[in-house]
């Protein structure tokens, strides 16, 4: 075993420590809510207690074809165990940030992953630079692999169904605030930003020392994560005593978080929960989330209906694309940006 790379050594207060806690005992914890039980109304008052008390919940019984969960994970690791010399052929770069990469980081600190990114909706115009002033845009292309055969089948499949799961708990979410149902969907449509992300986390000799993801908050509206049914790794941050709690897989799940998007829509009545992956030294993993992103014109503000003298807006508003454009250029270029992390 060799020494390894200071990039990925996170500071020693960020280490992945020994829980404190009893992984079983609180596994059931974070709410599993089953979509397929009760009418809408229980539905939305689960949903938005879980988004309260957690930021997180996990669902199961969504309505996608059970199969799909596991062939997406049959072509993730298809993919990502060729050579490197063939990932890179779709390795993304300054000018497209689709594609392979195997150098992201989180909070400065280098993560002990690869990824590959796909853009949902590849005819959305996407911003070219960080800067506020350049409002030059293009469209950019998804970079398929040859290998495997059916990835782009598969992928697409998976994207057009999960982009209908998070409609569905987006309506859930604006019945649970007391907004109509479909509250939240004009601000996403064909010109969404969504991604959808195939993580893929090798076994590593030093699980004491770095993290698959560092800690991080998804700056996104919502994120739906398939994670792998048997390797766990997410932990999230319990509100109540600031606790790494492992998110337990349960067989084909959805694990769901509120990012920082909804926490200003709801002006704070749902806040967007830190979490991180820690990877261990004998299994590899994969979870594959979906960033349910909006249009890049979408000024995010606390919405006027959840606004009043007694609860004032407690964000300013900002453009969801000028934002977002930052965060990924900004990678590129500088190290300073305070959470890389999309
Ligand atoms: C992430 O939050 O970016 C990934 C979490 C995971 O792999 O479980
Ligand atoms: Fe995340």
């Amino acid at each position: 075993m060799g020494d390894i790379d200071s990039a990925f050594v996170q500071s020693p207060d960020h280490r992945p420590q020994a829980p404190k806690v009893d992984a079983d005992a609180v596994a059931g914890e974070i709410p599993v809510i089953d979509l397929s039980v009760g009418d809408i109304g229980e539905l939305a008052s689960q949903v938005g207690s879980a988004c309260k008390a957690w930021g997180f919940f996990q669902i199961i019984n969504y309505g996608m074809p059970v199969e799909l969960h596991k062939k997406i994970d049959v072509v993730t690791r298809k993919f990502f165990k060729q050579s490197m010399e063939e990932k890179i052929k779709v390795k993304r770069d300054e000018e497209n940030p689709l594609g392979y990469h195997d150098g992201e980081h989180t909070k400065n600190v280098r993560d002990w992953k690869e990824t590959y990114g796909y853009l949902l909706k590849e005819t959305v115009e996407f911003p070219v630079s960080p800067d506020p002033e350049d409002q030059e845009l293009k469209a950019i292309t998804n970079r398929w692999p040859q290998y495997p055969p059916e990835f782009r089948e598969v992928l697409e499949e998976y994207g057009r169904e999960v982009e209908k799961v998070s409609y569905k708990l987006m309506e859930l979410i604006a019945l649970s605030l007391g907004l109509p149902a479909e509250r939240f969907h004009g601000y996403f449509e064909e010109k969404q930003l969504s991604i959808l992300r195939l993580n893929y986390y090798p076994p590593c000799p030093f699980p004491h020392l770095a993290l698959g993801v560092g800690r991080h908050k998804d700056s996104g509206a919502l994120t739906l994560l398939a994670q792998d049914d048997e390797v766990a790794g997410l932990e999230v941050k319990r509100k109540s005593d600031g606790e790494w709690i492992p998110v337990k897989p349960v067989p084909r799940a959805i694990v769901v978080n509120v990012g920082d998007i909804i926490q200003v829509w709801s002006n704070d009545k749902y806040e967007s929960v830190e979490h991180r992956a820690v990877v261990n030294s004998e299994k590899e993993r994969v979870s594959i989330p979906f960033f349910f992103f909006p249009a890049r014109t979408v000024m995010v503000n606390p919405l006027e209906e959840l606004v009043n003298k007694e609860n004032p807006a407690r964000y300013t508003e900002y453009n969801w694309g000028k934002f977002y454009a930052h965060r990924i250029y900004g990678e590129f270029k500088k190290r300073e940006v305070e959470n890389l992390q999309i």
